[in-house]
């Protein structure tokens, strides 16, 4: 083997085990999206280099990280019980799930709303078959499996009554086309769910490019159109920001 191939080889070993470790998963960022919000500079430890509104963009946790998403004391810690009970409360009808990851929400959602169809939305290819299989076991047949772009969420429009996302939307390294798709989505009356570790509380022990103040939230779905409806504060970690493609008042 040359000195040139070894190099090669070399270099795209190195790209699979960053791969393969689990964190950051591949992604594109494509160049010439100056002139949309966005802006570029240095990647910090946890981030990918892009700024939107500001706010450095996040790696996307890998499918390797799916046995945390599933832990056992996540319940307790998160009380999702808490936030799955809430979007029952918000149902029945079409509803999304973005960044759907194993389906920790999209599958006892689809349970306890059997009237509903559950869209499960990700990119990763290998969440979306743990997620299916999951499914399956519990012979959901309710539940849609799409497979994203990080720029279109590939949903119908002016379907969908809910859509939401849970620790996800700070991943998106698309999150204007990712949003001006949730928008488009939606039937009249729809709502956006956005369910994010709380930027405002150093005590949420979280990594600080996997949290997101309320105001830096509310700045970017207002950038897409979406206004802020109200924000429930039941979770222990978490904020829950509701907003509507209709007008309404800022808190
Ligand atoms: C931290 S996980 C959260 C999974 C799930 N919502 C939960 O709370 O258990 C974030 C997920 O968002 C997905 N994701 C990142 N960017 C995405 C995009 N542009 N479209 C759809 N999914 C995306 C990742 O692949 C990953 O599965």
């Amino acid at each position: 083997m040359t000195a040139t191939r070894k190099m090669i080889s070399a270099v795209l070993l190195l790209g699979l085990g960053l791969a393969a470790c689990g964190n950051p998963a591949p992604q594109a960022v494509a160049d010439g999206e100056r002139g949309t919000g966005y802006s570029f500079g240095p990647a910090s430890r946890d981030g990918i280099g892009k700024f939107y509104e500001g706010r450095e963009i996040s790696h996307v946790m890998g499918h390797l990280g799916a046995g945390w998403l599933e832990r056992g004391s996540r319940e307790r810690e998160e009380r999702t019980d808490l936030l799955l009970d809430f979007f029952v409360s918000l149902g029945p009808g079409t509803v999304a799930d973005i960044g759907a990851g194993t389906g920790y929400f999209s599958l006892p959602l689809a349970e306890r709303l059997p009237d509903s169809r559950v869209l499960a939305v990700d990119i990763q290819p290998q969440m979306l078959k743990m997620l299916g299989r999951r499914a399956a076991e519990r012979a959901l047949d309710n539940v849609v499996l799409i497979e994203g772009r990080v720029d279109d969420p590939g949903l119908p429009a002016g379907a969908v009554d809910l859509v939401f996302m849970v620790d996800a939307y700070h991943e998106f390294s698309h999150p204007r086309e990712m949003m001006a798709g949730v928008v488009q989505s939606l039937r009249p009356g729809g709502r956006v769910v956005l369910v994010e570790y709380r930027g405002e509380d150093p005590r949420v022990p979280i990594k600080p490019l996997h949290k997101m103040t309320q105001a830096q939230v509310i700045r970017e779905m207002n950038a897409v159109g979406l206004s802020w409806e109200a924000t429930q504060a039941f979770l222990p970690q978490q904020h829950v920001l509701v907003f509507t493609a209709a007008q309404s008042v800022q808190p």
